[in-house]
């Protein structure tokens, strides 16, 4: 191997940049040309390909977004896609690749990667939902949940000053794993993910009891895939049933997508990064690296895509225990 590209690709994720920045610096020091692809998937099938030196990664390990900036390609999803950005890797003379993403990331990848087995990929992990299987962590994650878990406080001060009841809706696509660690840390009432069915009657009960306890304010945090709906339609259904608290509403939507990534993040990242050149340079192709239990681990890409369902009804009685 001479030479790998590295793009991000997806929903962008605190930490991608560490991340990069992690794959470009190792490649260049075990002897390897680097490229970064810009824009993911469209990118390549663009060829918006320029090779990056080490001066390319300075002082973005601390930053947000992703400086290859990112795109979900529907282009790529052809035959006819895939086909122009193989072309456009060879011409190139790129034959790995690491890629930065999620779930979507990884069926193009899988997919890509059957039909070209002479160009090399290898997966990270970047999304702040934290749904990928073969890792403990996806790049991204911890730094959304201290951005939810900051807002929340804040949420809780004006809200305690109101005797309000607040539905916080948080990010997540259609895994709970954000709204459970933003409610156990914030103390919330209720955290309402689409792993566990949710029941709105218990939910008022809940509620009506937190009121009879003297609360001055209750927190539901909702995680945006809940199957009973979304924070408006669930605050309009207990609305509908409770009149002893005024209810509010607050989506914190992208606001979770941004900022400095933590300290945990970067470390994460630039371990991941680094371990994906290596395994390039190892010959791994098809495989997503993932942390779990502190350790580097491997887990190829149509495994990686299928974590569902499995948040711990343990989370769940956690909560009824200190609400
Ligand atoms: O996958 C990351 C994520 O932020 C999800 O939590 C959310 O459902 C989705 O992306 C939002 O996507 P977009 O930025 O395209 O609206």
């Amino acid at each position: 191997m001479k030479k790998i590209g590295v793009f991000t690709s997806g929903g962008d994720a605190p930490g991608m940049n560490a991340c990069i920045r992690a794959v470009v610096r190792s490649a260049l020091k075990r002897g390897l040309e680097v490229a970064g692809i810009y824009r993911g998937y469209q990118g390549l099938i663009e060829g918006d390909i320029k090779n990056m030196d080490s001066h390319s990664v300075s002082s973005i390990i601390n930053t947000g977004g992703t400086i290859l900036r990112s795109a979900r390609s529907k282009d790529f999803m052809t035959p006819e896609g895939r086909k122009l950005a193989y072309q456009n890797l060879k011409g190139a003379g790129i034959d790995g690749i690491v890629a930065i993403g999620g779930d979507g990331t990884f069926t193009g990848a899988d997919i890509f990667m059957k039909e070209f087995p002479d160009i090399k990929i290898v997966g990270c992990p970047g999304t702040i939902d934290n749904d990928l299987a073969g890792t403990d962590h996806t790049i991204g994650f911890d730094t959304a949940i201290n951005t939810a878990m900051d807002a929340i406080d804040k949420i809780k001060d004006t809200a305690n000053a109101h005797d309000r009841l607040f539905f916080v809706e948080v990010m997540g696509r259609d895994a709970g794993y954000i709204a459970m660690a933003a409610g156990i840390a914030t103390g919330a009432e209720a955290v309402l993910v689409p792993e566990h069915k949710t029941n709105l009657d218990d939910l008022v009960k809940v509620l009506q009891n937190a009121h009879d306890r003297k609360k001055n304010s209750s927190i539901v945090v909702v995680a945006e895939g809940d199957e009973a709906g979304g924070a408006y339609q669930i605050a309009d259904y207990v609305k509908s049933k409770l009149d002893i608290f005024e209810i509010k509403v607050s989506i914190l939507g992208h606001i979770q997508r941004g900022g400095s990534p933590t300290c945990l993040e970067r470390v994460r990242a630039s371990r991941m990064g680094v371990a994906a050149t290596d395994a390039l340079l190892e010959g791994r192709s098809g495989v997503m690296i993932g942390i779990i239990n502190n350790e580097i681990a491997y887990t190829p890409f149509e495994k990686a895509i299928k974590k569902a369902g499995d948040i711990s009804p343990k989370y769940l009685d956690l909560i009824k225990d200190l609400n």
